[in-house]
């Protein structure tokens, strides 16, 4: 049950450092190596490149997987839609894996990709939270996300699980390949930053209960922006967003903002700036002043070291590839507390199923 919470919702976004400590005791041994099934690994090493296959919430956890495996193992990596790719599906590379990302391993336009590449002789890995599901069941391998069960319709500790195993898998990977970047990335440390800086924002509810109501109370439509990883957990903080408080949200590539979308920015128009990616930090916050110059209000959300003066929130420590583990709990809460002022059910939003189950 939910207990004491008035939504699921915020009870699993409570869950999500308990998440992170139980991803390292169940993929990690006692030296902090991961422990993947040696024939699992063994396919892995044999692809020439890997294709990631999500929906929603799980394809913005496949974006951020693409650079962790691409840095940390040094393979090629494609996301792609299951509802776009099985049916226009692009030229293949010669040895491809498929990673199938599904919270309930029932997602149809997941499955129907699964069917083809399978029927290609390709192999294929489900990494899900239903370790029983339809897609585990049919895949090769399957990798479980240990994030308990997900009530709320709105994904939050899958996303953040999907994220923890990509980054567990990219490193027994690369560590398989001698990277010397899988060397260099302590897994097993990132995993408990990324519960510490979790539980940081999780302990400010008030002040993201103030900043959501102060951005978000009566506006019809808002921005979250933000460069590489950044921009890809802008997605989900607008998803987030959108499918629970219905108001109109995007997430953009904060260098696109001047190719078009600026001109939607008003007296007041809400925009998230994501700033954890020390190489485009400085560009994204020029981006914001382009925003507040005409008249929109900037919620900026930075990494500690590349904090400034009057942001309103700052996150723990953790390597800018895993940020969007810590960001992503604050576009939840606000998403969570705009529903909830707004009086909407939160766990049940208008229109929407928890597991998706029709192409
Ligand atoms: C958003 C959400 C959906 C799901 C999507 C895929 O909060 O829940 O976008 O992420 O329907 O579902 P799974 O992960 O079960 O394949």
């Amino acid at each position: 049950g939910k207990g004491t919470y008035p939504f699921y919702m915020l009870k699993e976004v409570d869950e999500q450092p308990v998440v992170m400590h139980r991803l390292a005791e169940k993929y990690l041994d006692a030296k902090g190596n991961v422990v993947l099934p040696a024939d699992l690994l063994d396919a892995l090493k044999q692809a020439d490149r890997l294709y990631i296959v999500a929906a929603g919430t799980s394809y913005h956890a496949g974006l951020v997987g693409k650079p962790l495996f691409e840095q940390l193992a040094g393979i090629p990596t494609e996301v792609v839609l299951g509802s776009e790719f099985g049916y226009h599906m692009p030229m293949l590379s010669k040895k491809p894996m498929f990673i199938f990302l599904s919270q309930s391993g029932e997602t149809a336009d997941s499955r129907q990709v699964l069917v083809k590449t399978k029927a290609l002789g390709y192999p294929a890995l489900t990494i899900t939270n239903v370790g029983t599901s339809t897609l585990a069941r049919e895949a090769d391998f399957a990798l479980e996300l240990y994030a308990g069960p997900e009530i709320a319709v709105a994904s939050t500790k899958a996303y953040t699980a999907q994220i923890g195993v990509e980054a567990l898998v990219a490193k027994a990977l690369g560590t398989a390949f001698n990277q010397p970047a899988a060397k260099q990335f302590d897994v097993a440390h990132q995993l408990a930053l990324a519960a510490d800086g979790q539980q940081a924002l999780i302990d400010q509810k008030e002040h993201l209960h103030d900043l959501a109501k102060d951005m978000f109370a009566t506006t019809r439509n808002a921005f979250f922006i933000g460069r590489g990883t950044d921009y890809f957990v802008s997605l989900e903080a607008a998803l987030k967003l959108k499918e629970i408080s219905y108001v109109q949200a995007e997430g953009f590539a904060a260098g696109e903002l001047k190719h078009g979308t600026i001109a939607l920015i008003e007296d007041n128009t809400p925009v998230v700036a994501f700033i954890t990616d020390p190489v485009t930090a400085e560009h994204t916050r020029a981006n914001g002043q382009e925003v507040q110059a005409r008249g929109g209000k900037v919620l900026h959300i930075a990494a500690h070291d590349l904090a400034k003066d009057g942001d309103e929130l700052v996150i723990g420590d953790i390597d800018p590839l895993l940020s969007p583990l810590v960001t992503i709990v604050a576009g939840q809460l606000l998403a969570y507390y705009t529903s909830y002022d707004r009086g909407y059910d939160v766990d049940k939003p208008r229109n929407l199923a928890k597991s998706v189950t029709v192409e």
